[in-house]
């Protein structure tokens, strides 16, 4: 499958497309951000993490029925996908309160959810991606009432599997992002699960291993990187 013309760059990764339209590539960078772009650096190697990873919980995901953009992986950086139309809700799942919400909110980091919260935000870089509700989403028509319901389940769905599995390894997952897109009048879930995108704790120590380590400069980001790989492939 050979790249043809670089469609898009975004902070983490390049799209490509090929010759057959319904597919695109994409490649998995090493530059970090944080903050909307306010933090910079790299991280090395989070591209090949990152994919693989991603790529892992992706397969599981299909597995278990969920609809996702994932073809194959083609090499360590580069994954080919289905080409969809990013619906520009990013959905924010939370099982235990940390980061933002606890920011907000006034609750300590660590809490547990008495229930998990979905948040919604409005992907739109130039406006730092800001809250948004199930309103505003219908009144700007970034999504239908059907959209909105379907990428609801299936988050909430996203959100059991990888917990259920994620524990297994010896990971809490504290919260995750999720970006859907739409694929031949489907919904399907699309960018990445990572530790770019998620917050993994480990559940016996508390450890990070996960973006906060690079967003606090908490050291260690590499090896937080690698031990997800390492715990959820084998791989080192
Ligand atoms: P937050 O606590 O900063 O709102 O982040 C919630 C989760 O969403 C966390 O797992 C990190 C992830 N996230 C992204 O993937 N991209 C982003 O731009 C932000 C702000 C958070």
């Amino acid at each position: 499958m050979k790249k043809l013309l670089l469609l898009y760059e975004g902070k983490a990764k390049r799209v490509y497309s090929v010759e057959d339209p319904d597919l695109v590539i994409v490649e998995y960078k090493d530059d970090a951000t944080a903050f909307n772009g306010l933090k910079r650096g790299t991280i090395a190697d989070k591209g090949i993490v990152n994919n693989k990873v991603s790529n892992h919980l992706f397969q599981l995901l299909e597995r278990a029925g969920v609809p996702t953009h994932y073809v194959r992986q083609l090499n360590e950086r580069e994954t080919l996908v289905r080409k969809v139309e990013i619906v520009p809700v990013e959905v924010i799942v939370r099982n235990i309160a940390a980061g933002s919400l606890s920011k907000r909110l006034g609750i300590p980091e660590g809490t547990k959810l008495k229930s998990t919260v979905l948040e919604y935000c409005y992907k739109n870089d130039r406006l730092g991606d800001p809250m948004v509700n199930e309103y505003h989403i219908y009144a700007m028509e970034l999504a239908t009432r059907d959209e909105l319901s379907r990428i609801s389940d299936m988050s909430f769905k996203v959100n059991q599997i990888l917990s259920d599995y994620l524990k297994d390894v010896n990971i809490e997952l504290i919260d995750f992002k999720l970006e859907f897109g739409r694929f031949k009048g489907e919904i399907i879930l699309a960018d990445e699960i990572s530790p770019d995108t998620c917050r993994f704790w480990d559940s016996a120590t508390g450890e990070k291993l996960d973006k906060d380590r690079f967003r606090r400069d908490l050291g260690y980001v590499e090896e937080a990187y690698r031990e997800v790989l390492k715990r959820l492939t084998g791989e080192n």
